[in-house]
């Protein structure tokens, strides 16, 4: 979603702030612009589009002069995708420009406030009120100022603010949105994200609800809003630059596809110590672990397919019961949630405002809530009661592949750890578990090896209207995922089904020539899910089978893709990866926008 960046120092401002937009693209955004202070006013560029047209309009970023800016991407909430939409946002005698991501609950009303005392608006933004607001309130003391208009907001803010009168300072606040302070020599940046200044510095501040930043050339102040100083550690960054580069690949989605067995092994290795799961990051001893009797997950779109398969593996293994939210529904039914239930909340980002909100309802209701997160440091990290980081690294295409992959990781290290605490599981089952745990990535790897049968079959069905995922038990929960992707970055119209349920009435919608993706990977099931394959291929379906190589004979009945057998637990790591490669190379051949699918943001960051 909108994305947040900010130079003060003693170069010209315009052609970084324009590289900081360039690496928040991915977050997805309609519009985007930039403001600098060029020593006596406040020069604002902005338009509809992408990046690339604003350095057109700015001759990247050469013709407007300053030595301190902010700039912005926006992807539209109120007020449609529009040049006078985008930010930044002046103030009605253009003495102050702001930057916002998130939502002002409450604008309509300040906005109706200050129309009525004459205040003149030119957007249909949320954020242009503060702008006006701040103009309104101002008496000589911005800081003042801002903190008297940050009483008035509700809703979410992450803000950069510069003002025509003071070339020497850019003030930074933030409520429920991430922001950073970058810190560098004779320069200081802001961003929304560090993958924007990663190029100049690895040494943060990272801003919490109501701190506000004051920004200058030689050095930053940390406030609170009663204007007290407060004393931050600075946070190094283990992300490298290269790490948020293409490196040569021609998508970011493809990268991080063939950086998964690394980034399984990242996740995994660490946790695993002679021959054990350990997992410090959890906080509850064996009997707290008995007192639950539910456990409750919550999550969003692929996040969320995680906590599918994690309900199979958890109730297993636990035989604890589990139920799986979306999180956006979560919240809105009253769920039956006390200190006896325990709250897994899944989230690369760690900003998704349903999940974060989800998470906080379970929290209000006494449950204790451990997250799997990606980005450290993000909100849903920081406010869960113990958090689990994934290992992924920067994932910046939008459709998810490394993040989802780590996630499922934590979720078997998660079930082990668990099973064995509660003595639910045998110690010759833990000890074969942990050993196909450790040769997890090496499998991944195999399958990556084996891409081009995945590209042959992608180049045969590309073309296609709709194409069904079916498959029972975890590999329901994978065609979920499988059907995700695909849609999500090809448009191609895609439905998943729990096989057993197609006859049910979706079969009807099966003809000659519809592409079913079954999964058969899951022992058990084998005999079911091949009747469900015969009912839609007696209906006329083109099927893929995505099996075990113990079950050659599979191939004679669809087009076969074999992943490494392997035990039940971890199959959903093997099986997701023809799933992501089909869903990527279809998207290639129909020349999709595939690192940005239209419409689609990275970390959503709005109910
Ligand atoms: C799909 C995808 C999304 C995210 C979802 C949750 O490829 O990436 O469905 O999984 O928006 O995002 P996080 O994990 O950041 O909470």
């Amino acid at each position: 979603m909108c994305g947040i960046v900010g130079y003060i120092g003693y170069e010209q401002a315009g052609p970084f702030l324009l590289d900081g937009l360039q690496t928040l693209e991915y977050r997805g955004y309609d519009s985007a612009g930039i403001c600098l202070n060029d020593g006596s006013e406040l020069i604002v560029k902005k338009a509809k589009g992408k990046v690339g047209d604003l350095r057109k309009l700015t001759d990247d970023g050469k013709n407007t002069k300053g030595t301190v800016g902010i700039g912005h991407t926006r992807w539209a909430t109120h007020g449609e995708p529009s040049d006078v939409n985008a930010h930044p946002h002046l103030s009605e005698s253009g003495r102050f420009a702001v930057v916002h991501n998130g939502i002002i609950e409450n604008y309509q009303q300040l906005k109706d406030n200050l129309t009525a005392k004459g205040i003149v608006f030119r957007s249909m933004t949320d954020t242009e009120v503060i702008a006006q607001l701040i103009e309104y309130y101002y008496k000589g003391d911005l800081i003042d100022t801002i903190i008297k208009v940050l009483e008035k907001l509700e809703g979410s803010y992450a803000l950069g603010v510069i003002s025509q009168d003071d070339p020497d300072e850019i003030i930074a606040v933030r409520k429920e949105s991430p922001l950073i302070i970058g810190i560098g020599e004779n320069e200081n940046y802001i961003a929304s994200d560090v993958t924007a200044i990663l190029s100049k510095t690895r040494k943060i501040y990272r801003l919490e609800n109501n701190e506000i930043a004051i920004i200058r050339r030689d050095g930053i102040r940390i406030i609170d809003t009663d204007k007290d100083e407060l004393h931050k550690e600075i946070e190094t960054v283990e992300w490298d630059v290269s790490a948020a580069e293409k490196g040569g690949y021609e998508h970011f989605m493809f990268k991080e596809i063939m950086e998964q067995p690394e980034a399984v092994a990242k996740t995994i290795s660490p946790r695993l110590k002679n021959g054990r799961v350990v997992l410090d990051e959890i906080h509850l001893n064996a009997e707290q672990l008995r007192k639950f009797t539910k456990i409750n997950i919550l999550a969003c779109g692929s996040a969320y397919h995680v906590g599918v398969v994690a309900k199979y593996i958890f109730e297993k293994m636990l035989r604890i019961p589990v139920e799986v939210d979306l999180a956006s529904e979560f919240r809105y039914r009253d769920p039956i949630i006390n200190d006896r239930v325990l709250t897994v909340v899944i989230s690369q980002s760690g900003e998704t405002a349903d999940t974060k909100e989800a998470m906080k309802e379970a929290q209000r209701r006494g449950s204790h809530v451990i997250s799997i997160v990606n980005v450290v440091g993000s909100a849903i990290a920081v406010e869960s009661d113990d958090v689990i980081y994934t290992w992924a690294g920067p994932e910046i295409a939008v459709a998810t592949t490394k993040a989802y992959s780590t996630q499922l990781a934590v979720i078997y290290l998660m079930a082990l750890y668990f099973a064995d605490m509660l003595g639910t599981i045998v110690p010759d089952e833990y000890k074969a578990l942990i050993g196909e745990l450790e040769s997890l990535p090496e499998r991944i790897t195999k399958i990556l090896e084996n891409k081009e049968r995945i590209q042959y079959l992608a180049s045969k069905f590309f073309n296609s209207r709709d194409v069904f995922f079916i498959g029972r038990n975890i590999d329901y929960a994978l065609s979920l995922e499988g059907s995700l992707k695909l849609k999500e970055i090809s448009y191609i119209h895609s439905e998943a089904y729990a096989a057993g349920e197609l006859k049910h009435g979706t079969i009807s919608l099966i003809e000659k020539g519809t592409p079913v993706i079954a999964l058969a990977t899951h022992e058990e099931l084998i005999g079911k899910i091949v009747s469900n394959i015969e009912e839609v291929k007696t209906r006329g379906a083109d099927v893929i089978v995505i099996a075990c190589d113990t079950h050659p004979e599979l191939a004679n009945i669809g087009q076969a893709i074999f992943i490494p057998k392997s035990c039940d637990m971890l199959l959903p790591s093997l099986a997701v990866i023809p799933l992501q490669l089909f869903a990527y190379y279809v998207s290639s051949l129909k020349g999709c926008d595939i690192d940005k699918p239209r419409n689609l943001a990275k970390s959503v960051t709005v109910e």
